[in-house]
């Protein structure tokens, strides 16, 4: 180093903002740049040739001695940082400081030989005090936002508990539906039954009269008289045809009695084997009332085995698919139900010949509320209900559709369910 670039490398350490103390192998201080003498208050004059820990009391901590340990045995560079130890020395004098803010202090020190070959130490002081300002407004905000999420979190437990309170109501709602559906059903053959009912009663009184008047007729002709005014054979032929009529009433009224009771399972919600076109053909029957005036029903079942499921909630999630068909068809159309399987799943297939849905809203369906049906038509929880039933069997829900052409669902569900832990997706 020439002269110049050795005064140049000594005003650079005169003037630079880090502390600078350069300390012998018995850790004298040796010298210290003006940032040392301006923060403390202490002239070099002072502290020259004395140890840094009588000059600096509050130095004389094991951090230090760790410090000192790594540098002079290990011959390492060694880092305190202020999180860990806030200050080395007390440096309370930094110009434009706060009066009573003590300055914050990274720390680095090393080992190093000076011409004779002696060993010394370099020792820098950071000051990191506007660093670890904004750190602790960084720990706040951090803070806030943990805060925000638990916050966040405690919104979504909220709004999970609605929507199975939600998803309970959709049931109800759709138990309601079906009611007014099968009052419907059952009030036509009640209907003719009850009235045929009372005419038997009338003719059953005319053939009481009849054979009442055996007894005291005095002629065979008188009963034939009678028998001939109260119109015998034509009681006769008639009462025939009400009882067919009646029987096949009450036979109607049996059968969906029947579907009805298979498709609400009430008794039992849980897994198991069942046959889903049976399941399918039930909620047909139930919802038999909304479909017939608006589509044939074309049927293209395939082969299918049993299959693990909950069968109440695949006939709730069939029923949505088969009134939402319904009710894209405007005036009367055709909906076809497939079936197949594939491997170790199976798909059931919804298709209508409605209105279609637009692209743009094809993502939208299965969110809750999502409905373009007019106030008070639509809840906007039928594919929503179905998508999480579907999502509790393992299995999915997949849509197709051309506006103008008609739409189509596609259920897949496993066979067999998972077991508990691993998941069963079908990688399409
Ligand atoms: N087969 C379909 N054809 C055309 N659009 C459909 C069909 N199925 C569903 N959609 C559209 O998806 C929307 C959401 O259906 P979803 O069954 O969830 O609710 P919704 O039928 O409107 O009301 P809800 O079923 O609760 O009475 C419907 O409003 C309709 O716009
Ligand atoms: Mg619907």
């Amino acid at each position: 180093m020439d002269g110049r670039q050795r005064y140049l490398a000594s005003a650079l350490v005169e003037h630079i903002g880090i502390g600078v103390i350069i300390l012998d192998s018995k850790l004298r201080i040796q010298y210290w740049n003006a940032f040392i003498s301006q923060c403390s208050g202490k002239q070099l004059e002072q502290g020259i040739n004395q140890a840094l820990t009588s000059v600096f009391p509050e130095a004389n901590t094991p951090h230090l001695d760790q410090m000192v340990t790594q540098a002079r045995d290990h011959g390492q560079h060694a880092y305190t940082q202020w999180r860990d130890n806030p200050y080395l020395i007390k440096l309370p004098y930094k110009p434009a400081r706060e009066p009573g803010v003590l300055m914050l202090q990274s720390t680095l020190l090393f080992p190093f030989r000076d011409m004779d070959e002696q060993l010394c130490f370099g020792l820098l002081l950071y000051d990191t005090t506007e660093f670890a300002r904004t750190n602790k407004q960084l720990d706040a905000a951090l803070e806030a936002l943990s805060g925000k999420q638990i916050e966040q979190e405690r919104l979504i437990k909220k709004l999970e508990k609605a929507n199975a309170q939600l998803l309970q109501s959709e049931k109800l709602a759709a138990i309601g539906q079906l009611a007014a559906g099968v009052a419907h059903e059952i009030n036509n053959p009640i209907g003719y039954v009850f009235s045929n009912l009372k005419t038997l009663a009338g003719y059953v009184q005319d053939l009481l009269r009849i054979s009442d008047a055996v007894d005291g007729a005095t002629s065979l002709d008188e009963l034939r008289q009678l028998k001939r005014s109260l119109e015998y054979d034509y009681i006769r032929s008639d009462i025939e045809a009400l009882i067919t009529e009646s029987e096949d009433g009450i036979d109607r009224v049996k059968k969906i009695i029947t579907a009805l009771k298979d498709f609400s399972h009430i008794e039992e919600d849980e897994f198991q084997f069942a046959d889903l076109h049976r399941g399918l053909d039930t909620t047909l029957n139930v919802v038999n009332n909304e479909l017939k005036y608006k589509a044939d029903i074309v049927k293209e079942y395939g082969e299918l085995p049993q299959v693990e499921c909950i069968p109440s909630q695949i006939n709730q999630v069939l029923m949505n698919l088969l009134v939402n068909a319904a009710h894209a068809i405007e005036q009367f159309g055709r909906i076809t139900l497939r079936s197949q399987q594939e491997g170790d799943w199976i798909w059931l297939e919804v298709e209508d010949t409605g209105k279609g849905i637009e692209p743009h809203l094809l993502n939208r369906i299965y969110e809750p509320f999502f409905t373009t049906k007019p106030v008070g038509k639509g809840t906007g929880l039928g594919l929503s209900l179905s998508y999480n039933i579907l999502q509790k069997h393992n299995g999915r829900i997949e849509v197709s559709s051309e506006p103008g052409q008609g739409t189509r669902f596609r259920i897949w569900l496993p066979i067999r369910q998972p077991e508990a832990g691993s998941s069963g997706n079908p990688s399409l």
